[in-house]
Protein backbone atom coordinates (compact mmCIF):
# COMPACT_ATOMS: atom_id res chain seq x y z
CA UNK A 1 0.00 0.00 0.00
CA UNK A 2 1.51 3.42 -0.89
CA UNK A 3 1.05 5.87 1.67
CA UNK A 4 0.70 9.85 1.01
CA UNK A 5 3.81 10.72 1.60
CA UNK A 6 5.41 8.33 -0.52
CA UNK A 7 2.92 9.08 -3.61
CA UNK A 8 3.47 12.90 -2.98
CA UNK A 9 7.47 12.31 -3.05
CA UNK A 10 7.64 9.88 -5.99
CA UNK A 11 5.52 11.89 -8.17
CA UNK A 12 7.34 15.52 -7.54
CA UNK A 13 10.34 13.54 -8.80
CA UNK A 14 8.77 12.08 -11.63
CA UNK A 15 7.17 15.65 -12.37
CA UNK A 16 10.44 17.29 -12.40
CA UNK A 17 12.04 14.69 -14.65
CA UNK A 18 9.25 15.56 -17.21
CA UNK A 19 9.58 19.60 -17.12
CA UNK A 20 6.93 20.10 -15.12
CA UNK A 21 7.22 23.80 -13.51
CA UNK A 22 6.37 23.69 -9.49
CA UNK A 23 6.30 19.78 -9.17
CA UNK A 24 5.42 19.32 -5.57
CA UNK A 25 3.42 22.08 -6.02
CA UNK A 26 0.90 20.18 -8.82
CA UNK A 27 1.05 17.14 -6.91
CA UNK A 28 -0.09 18.63 -3.44
CA UNK A 29 -3.22 19.93 -5.63
CA UNK A 30 -4.17 16.90 -7.62
CA UNK A 31 -3.85 14.08 -4.62
CA UNK A 32 -5.53 16.63 -2.44
CA UNK A 33 -8.39 16.84 -4.61
CA UNK A 34 -7.95 13.11 -5.71
CA UNK A 35 -8.56 12.79 -2.00
CA UNK A 36 -11.37 15.36 -1.47
CA UNK A 37 -8.99 17.32 1.08
CA UNK A 38 -10.43 21.02 0.31
CA UNK A 39 -7.12 22.83 1.76
CA UNK A 40 -3.54 21.66 0.40
CA UNK A 41 -1.82 21.97 4.17
CA UNK A 42 -4.40 19.56 5.52
CA UNK A 43 -2.36 17.30 3.20
CA UNK A 44 0.32 17.30 5.53
CA UNK A 45 -2.20 15.78 8.48
CA UNK A 46 -2.55 12.76 6.95
CA UNK A 47 0.94 11.51 5.38
CA UNK A 48 0.50 8.18 6.63
CA UNK A 49 -2.60 7.29 5.17
CA UNK A 50 -2.51 4.57 2.23
CA UNK A 51 -4.31 5.27 -0.66
CA UNK A 52 -6.68 2.95 -2.24
CA UNK A 53 -6.89 0.88 -5.59
CA UNK A 54 -9.27 3.41 -6.72
CA UNK A 55 -7.41 6.59 -5.70
CA UNK A 56 -4.32 5.41 -6.63
CA UNK A 57 -5.65 4.51 -10.77
CA UNK A 58 -7.48 8.67 -10.59
CA UNK A 59 -4.46 10.03 -9.39
CA UNK A 60 -2.10 7.91 -12.28
CA UNK A 61 -4.63 8.91 -14.88
CA UNK A 62 -4.33 12.88 -13.53
CA UNK A 63 -0.70 12.22 -13.16
CA UNK A 64 0.08 10.99 -16.61
CA UNK A 65 -2.08 14.07 -18.61
CA UNK A 66 -0.53 16.44 -16.19
CA UNK A 67 3.43 15.46 -17.20
CA UNK A 68 1.55 15.73 -21.08
CA UNK A 69 1.42 19.27 -20.45
CA UNK A 70 -2.63 19.32 -19.94
CA UNK A 71 -3.28 22.40 -17.29
CA UNK A 72 -3.23 21.54 -13.46
CA UNK A 73 -6.57 24.06 -13.60
CA UNK A 74 -8.14 21.42 -16.30
CA UNK A 75 -7.40 18.45 -13.93
CA UNK A 76 -8.94 20.56 -10.93
CA UNK A 77 -12.13 21.71 -12.89
CA UNK A 78 -11.66 24.86 -10.94
CA UNK A 79 -9.20 27.99 -10.26
CA UNK A 80 -8.79 30.73 -7.62
CA UNK A 81 -9.39 34.04 -8.98
CA UNK A 82 -9.11 37.06 -6.44
CA UNK A 83 -10.60 35.02 -3.72
CA UNK A 84 -13.17 33.29 -5.62
CA UNK A 85 -13.27 29.94 -7.09
CA UNK A 86 -14.12 29.86 -10.80
CA UNK A 87 -14.77 26.54 -13.22
CA UNK A 88 -12.00 26.34 -15.86
CA UNK A 89 -11.69 24.16 -18.53
CA UNK A 90 -10.49 24.14 -22.36
CA UNK A 91 -13.82 26.46 -23.32
CA UNK A 92 -11.67 29.28 -22.33
CA UNK A 93 -8.36 30.96 -21.79
CA UNK A 94 -6.98 29.19 -18.18
CA UNK A 95 -7.07 32.79 -15.82
CA UNK A 96 -3.33 33.97 -15.72
CA UNK A 97 -1.96 35.42 -12.47
CA UNK A 98 -1.21 39.00 -14.79
CA UNK A 99 -4.90 39.47 -14.86
CA UNK A 100 -5.82 39.39 -11.13
CA UNK A 101 -3.07 42.10 -10.95
CA UNK A 102 -5.28 43.65 -13.57
CA UNK A 103 -8.26 43.40 -11.81
CA UNK A 104 -6.95 44.84 -9.17
CA UNK A 105 -5.69 48.22 -11.16
CA UNK A 106 -8.90 48.64 -12.14
CA UNK A 107 -10.80 48.40 -8.72
CA UNK A 108 -8.70 51.67 -8.13
CA UNK A 109 -10.37 53.47 -10.59
CA UNK A 110 -12.29 56.32 -9.17
CA UNK A 111 -15.14 55.51 -11.30
CA UNK A 112 -18.68 56.25 -10.53
CA UNK A 113 -20.41 53.72 -7.71
CA UNK A 114 -23.28 52.71 -10.56
CA UNK A 115 -20.20 52.60 -13.43
CA UNK A 116 -21.16 50.83 -16.74
CA UNK A 117 -18.46 48.67 -17.30
CA UNK A 118 -17.97 45.97 -20.21
CA UNK A 119 -15.03 43.00 -20.72
CA UNK A 120 -14.60 42.64 -23.94
CA UNK A 121 -12.99 38.77 -24.44
CA UNK A 122 -14.34 38.24 -21.09
CA UNK A 123 -13.37 34.02 -21.63
CA UNK A 124 -14.29 32.56 -18.12
CA UNK A 125 -16.12 35.58 -16.51
CA UNK A 126 -13.07 36.28 -14.54
CA UNK A 127 -12.59 39.93 -15.11
CA UNK A 128 -16.58 41.04 -15.60
CA UNK A 129 -17.50 38.50 -12.58
CA UNK A 130 -15.18 39.99 -10.34
CA UNK A 131 -16.05 43.40 -11.04
CA UNK A 132 -19.83 43.00 -10.60
CA UNK A 133 -18.90 41.11 -7.08
CA UNK A 134 -16.48 43.37 -5.66
CA UNK A 135 -18.67 46.71 -6.70
CA UNK A 136 -22.19 45.16 -5.68
CA UNK A 137 -24.07 48.40 -7.99
CA UNK A 138 -21.57 48.94 -10.91
CA UNK A 139 -23.55 47.94 -14.30
CA UNK A 140 -21.69 44.95 -16.05
CA UNK A 141 -21.73 43.85 -19.13
CA UNK A 142 -19.43 41.21 -21.15
CA UNK A 143 -18.50 39.92 -24.64
CA UNK A 144 -16.77 37.32 -25.89
CA UNK A 145 -16.88 35.84 -30.30
CA UNK A 146 -16.60 32.22 -28.56
CA UNK A 147 -19.75 30.56 -27.46
CA UNK A 148 -17.73 28.02 -25.85
CA UNK A 149 -15.99 30.83 -23.77
CA UNK A 150 -19.71 32.56 -23.08
CA UNK A 151 -21.12 28.87 -21.99
CA UNK A 152 -18.24 28.77 -19.39
CA UNK A 153 -18.91 32.44 -18.09
CA UNK A 154 -22.42 31.53 -17.72
CA UNK A 155 -21.38 28.59 -15.98
CA UNK A 156 -19.24 30.80 -13.15
CA UNK A 157 -21.73 33.66 -13.18
CA UNK A 158 -24.48 30.70 -11.42
CA UNK A 159 -21.60 29.28 -9.28
CA UNK A 160 -21.15 32.67 -8.39
CA UNK A 161 -24.87 33.95 -7.77
CA UNK A 162 -24.26 36.85 -10.62
CA UNK A 163 -26.41 35.63 -13.02
CA UNK A 164 -28.44 38.45 -12.67
CA UNK A 165 -25.61 40.56 -12.37
CA UNK A 166 -23.57 40.60 -15.62
CA UNK A 167 -25.13 40.74 -19.27
CA UNK A 168 -23.46 38.23 -21.22
CA UNK A 169 -23.18 38.14 -25.10
CA UNK A 170 -21.88 37.24 -28.08
CA UNK A 171 -20.21 39.23 -30.49
CA UNK A 172 -17.31 40.78 -31.91
CA UNK A 173 -15.88 43.25 -29.95
CA UNK A 174 -18.13 46.08 -29.04
CA UNK A 175 -20.13 45.43 -32.45
CA UNK A 176 -23.01 44.60 -30.61
CA UNK A 177 -22.72 46.51 -27.30
CA UNK A 178 -23.59 50.23 -27.91
CA UNK A 179 -22.74 51.68 -24.37
CA UNK A 180 -21.86 54.18 -23.30
CA UNK A 181 -19.88 52.75 -20.52
CA UNK A 182 -17.36 54.42 -17.93
CA UNK A 183 -14.81 51.56 -18.41
CA UNK A 184 -13.89 49.18 -21.24
CA UNK A 185 -11.63 46.31 -19.66
CA UNK A 186 -10.01 43.96 -22.21
CA UNK A 187 -7.41 41.08 -21.91
CA UNK A 188 -8.06 40.06 -25.68
CA UNK A 189 -5.61 37.86 -27.51
CA UNK A 190 -2.00 39.30 -28.36
CA UNK A 191 -0.19 36.64 -29.44
CA UNK A 192 1.33 37.17 -32.59
CA UNK A 193 0.36 34.05 -34.79
CA UNK A 194 3.93 32.93 -35.95
CA UNK A 195 4.90 32.89 -32.30
CA UNK A 196 2.03 30.41 -30.82
CA UNK A 197 3.55 27.04 -31.74
CA UNK A 198 6.53 27.81 -29.80
CA UNK A 199 4.62 28.36 -26.25
CA UNK A 200 4.19 25.98 -23.64
CA UNK A 201 2.73 22.64 -23.76
CA UNK A 202 0.23 24.01 -21.66
CA UNK A 203 -0.66 27.15 -23.77
CA UNK A 204 -1.53 24.20 -26.46
CA UNK A 205 -4.48 23.53 -24.42
CA UNK A 206 -5.93 27.48 -24.52
CA UNK A 207 -8.35 28.00 -27.42
CA UNK A 208 -6.93 29.37 -30.34
CA UNK A 209 -9.19 32.24 -30.56
CA UNK A 210 -8.08 33.29 -27.30
CA UNK A 211 -4.33 33.38 -28.25
CA UNK A 212 -4.41 34.53 -32.02
CA UNK A 213 -3.39 38.31 -32.49
CA UNK A 214 -2.51 38.14 -35.94
CA UNK A 215 0.14 38.95 -37.74
CA UNK A 216 1.76 41.55 -35.06
CA UNK A 217 -0.38 40.23 -32.00
CA UNK A 218 -2.13 43.67 -32.32
CA UNK A 219 -4.67 42.84 -34.58
CA UNK A 220 -7.69 42.72 -32.32
CA UNK A 221 -6.32 44.72 -29.87
CA UNK A 222 -5.96 48.09 -31.84
CA UNK A 223 -10.13 47.30 -33.37
CA UNK A 224 -11.21 47.28 -29.67
CA UNK A 225 -9.38 50.65 -29.22
CA UNK A 226 -10.89 52.38 -32.10
CA UNK A 227 -14.37 51.06 -30.52
CA UNK A 228 -13.81 51.51 -27.51
CA UNK A 229 -13.23 55.89 -27.67
CA UNK A 230 -16.20 55.80 -29.78
CA UNK A 231 -18.41 53.79 -26.88
CA UNK A 232 -17.17 55.64 -23.70
CA UNK A 233 -18.71 58.73 -22.15
CA UNK A 234 -16.27 61.30 -21.30
CA UNK A 235 -14.15 60.35 -18.46
CA UNK A 236 -14.61 56.91 -19.04
CA UNK A 237 -11.47 54.57 -18.80
CA UNK A 238 -9.93 51.79 -21.25
CA UNK A 239 -7.64 49.03 -19.67
CA UNK A 240 -6.00 46.98 -21.46
CA UNK A 241 -3.71 43.72 -20.51
CA UNK A 242 -0.85 43.33 -23.43
CA UNK A 243 1.72 41.56 -24.45
CA UNK A 244 5.16 42.14 -22.89
CA UNK A 245 6.73 44.07 -25.39
CA UNK A 246 3.48 45.84 -26.98
CA UNK A 247 3.55 48.78 -24.39
CA UNK A 248 4.79 51.29 -27.03
CA UNK A 249 3.04 50.41 -29.79
CA UNK A 250 -0.17 50.43 -27.55
CA UNK A 251 0.58 53.76 -26.21
CA UNK A 252 0.92 54.74 -29.84
CA UNK A 253 -2.57 53.33 -30.76
CA UNK A 254 -4.18 55.08 -27.73
CA UNK A 255 -2.71 57.88 -28.23
CA UNK A 256 -3.69 58.13 -31.83
CA UNK A 257 -7.49 57.02 -31.58
CA UNK A 258 -7.74 60.58 -29.55
CA UNK A 259 -7.19 59.16 -25.61
CA UNK A 260 -5.46 61.44 -22.78
CA UNK A 261 -3.61 60.11 -19.43
CA UNK A 262 -1.96 56.90 -21.71
CA UNK A 263 0.17 54.97 -19.02
CA UNK A 264 1.92 51.99 -19.12
CA UNK A 265 1.98 50.12 -16.07
CA UNK A 266 3.98 47.07 -15.11
CA UNK A 267 2.98 43.84 -13.33
CA UNK A 268 4.53 41.96 -10.51
CA UNK A 269 7.31 40.73 -12.83
CA UNK A 270 7.77 44.06 -13.61
CA UNK A 271 6.85 43.51 -17.20
CA UNK A 272 4.75 46.34 -18.64
CA UNK A 273 1.48 44.38 -18.85
CA UNK A 274 -1.12 46.87 -18.94
CA UNK A 275 -2.62 50.09 -20.60
CA UNK A 276 -4.51 52.33 -19.27
CA UNK A 277 -6.19 55.82 -20.63
CA UNK A 278 -8.98 58.13 -20.56
CA UNK A 279 -11.34 59.54 -22.94
CA UNK A 280 -11.73 63.60 -22.20
C1 LIG B 1 -6.75 36.15 -23.81
S1 LIG B 1 -8.41 35.52 -23.67
C2 LIG B 1 -8.86 36.31 -22.15
C3 LIG B 1 -10.04 35.73 -21.46
C4 LIG B 1 -10.36 36.39 -20.12
N1 LIG B 1 -10.71 37.79 -20.31
C5 LIG B 1 -9.18 36.29 -19.17
O1 LIG B 1 -8.58 37.33 -18.88
O2 LIG B 1 -8.85 35.18 -18.73
C6 LIG B 1 -9.18 36.46 -24.94
C7 LIG B 1 -10.68 36.26 -25.12
O3 LIG B 1 -11.11 37.13 -26.18
C8 LIG B 1 -12.05 36.47 -26.99
N2 LIG B 1 -12.04 37.09 -28.32
C9 LIG B 1 -11.13 36.94 -29.31
N3 LIG B 1 -11.44 37.72 -30.36
C10 LIG B 1 -12.57 38.39 -30.02
C11 LIG B 1 -13.39 39.35 -30.68
N4 LIG B 1 -13.10 39.78 -31.91
N5 LIG B 1 -14.48 39.82 -30.05
C12 LIG B 1 -14.80 39.38 -28.79
N6 LIG B 1 -14.06 38.47 -28.11
C13 LIG B 1 -12.96 37.99 -28.71
C14 LIG B 1 -11.61 35.01 -26.97
O4 LIG B 1 -12.65 34.14 -27.30
C15 LIG B 1 -11.11 34.86 -25.54
O5 LIG B 1 -12.14 34.40 -24.70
Amino acid sequence: MKTVLAVLESTAKYFADRGVESPRLNIDLLLAHVLGIKRRMDLYMVFDRPLSDHELDTLRDFVKRRSQGEPLQHLLGTVEFHGREFFCDRRALVPRPETERFVELILKFPLPDDARCIDVGTGSGIIALTLAAERPNARVQAVDRSGNALRLARDNAAKLGLTERVELRQGDLLATCPGPFDLVAANLPYIPTGDIAGLAREVQHDPMIALDGGADGLAVVARCVTEAHERLAPGGRIALEIGHDQAAAVNTLLTDAGFSNVESVRDYQEVERFAFAMKT
